[in-house]
């Protein structure tokens, strides 16, 4: 069991000697080790069962940090970093050589994110080195947004969680890249697309899966809870007599709503950031349940409705499909 508080002389001295530790953010949980620190690295990939080819994001506290350890920002990507850091954003930059081969899985380029978590930032900002942090969960599964759902599954293999409460945003920051001098968008998340191209212009997005050299770990299925999980319209929900041994996973609030046993509300007023902050937390408790599966509706494809329905669309991808 790991040791959950607050405590952030005892977080840095596990860092400093090599240890991996959970650290809050405003997206989700992060498994950190010194980024510097080859074995530290290895041991993330380890503990997480994550395959080498899928590269980790390094958090670092202040945009001098980031340019310790990428060669340069694009003007597009200064834009956005004087606007949106810290907060939910990932750069993909190129590298410098203190960062190891083995975070950026050999690629040029390292994904670069200053998080929005005052503990995380306090943290970063006395220790010598940034943090390699991937999401807190064995490799494929849903993503951790308090202490709690860390120590669930990975307390067994790591000394301590800093606990920061729950994630605000709850789910994974946008990932951008530039390259040949096009912003791409490779992964939605936190920041919506539409505040990133009202700063910087019309972006290209390529979300695809393990086939897109550019985002190695966009894995079709991703995110996924053990339950088998359908996506449904509302209305062929609603055609149907509702089940006790069907987890049912709505945007908003149906009028019917005490007609189904294991009925969960994203967001009773239809607000998509209270559905984001819900959404990985209620998935966990479906799959907890002693149901069959699992229906979720679909949200209007704007803004952050459109990162929840990429996150249900991987979580309805069963493994077997995900073989290329
Ligand atoms: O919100 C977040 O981004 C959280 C918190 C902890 O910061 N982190 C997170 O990390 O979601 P992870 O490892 O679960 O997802 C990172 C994604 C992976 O899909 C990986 O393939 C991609 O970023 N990635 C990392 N480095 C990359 C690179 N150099 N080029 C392309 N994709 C990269
Ligand atoms: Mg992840």
């Amino acid at each position: 069991m790991s040791k959950i508080g607050t405590d952030l002389n005892e977080a840095r001295t596990h860092l400093q000697n090599g240890r991996l530790i959970a650290i809050p953010t405003e997206t989700v949980y992060g498994l950190a080790a010194n980024a510097f620190d080859t074995d530290a690295v290895l041991s993330i990939f380890e503990v997480k069962n994550r395959p080498a080819f899928d590269p980790l994001i390094v958090h670092t506290a202040t945009i001098e940090g980031i340019l310790d350890i990428v060669t340069h920002l694009p003007d597009k990507a200064w834009q956005l970093a004087e606007r949106f850091w810290p907060g939910p954003l990932t750069m993909l930059l190129p590298k410098k050589p203190s960062i190891p081969d083995l975070v950026t899985s050999g690629l040029p380029t390292v994904a670069v994110r200053i998080p929005d978590h005052p503990l995380t930032l306090q943290l970063l900002k006395s220790l010598p080195f940034p943090l390699a942090a991937p999401s807190a969960n064995p490799f494929g599964y849903i993503s951790p947004t308090t202490a709690l759902h860390v120590e669930a599954q990975l307390g067994s293999h790591i000394p301590y969680i800093l606990d920061g409460g729950s994630s605000g945003v709850g789910i994974e920051s946008t990932i951008i890249g530039f390259q040949d001098d096009t912003p791409t968008v490779v992964r939605l998340g936190g920041l919506q697309l539409e505040e990133i191209e009202a700063v910087i212009g019309k972006v290209a997005t390529t979300l695809h899966s393990s086939s897109n050299p550019l985002a190695p770990g966009m894995l079709k299925s991703h995110y996924a809870p053990r339950k088998p999980l359908f996506l449904m319209d509302n209305d062929e929900i609603q055609k149907q007599t509702p089940s006790d041994e069907v987890g049912y996973l709505f945007f908003e609030k149906p009028a019917d709503i005490q007609r189904y046993r294991n009925g969960y509300v994203l967001s009773e007023k239809g607000d998509m950031r209270e559905a984001a902050y819900h959404l990985f937390d209620y998935l966990r408790t479906l799959d907890t349940l002693p149901i069959r599966e699992i229906w979720a509706e679909m949200l209007p494809a704007v803004g952050l409705g459109r990162a929840i329905n990429d996150r249900l669309t991987r979580a309805s991808v069963r493994q077997m499909d995900d073989v290329h």
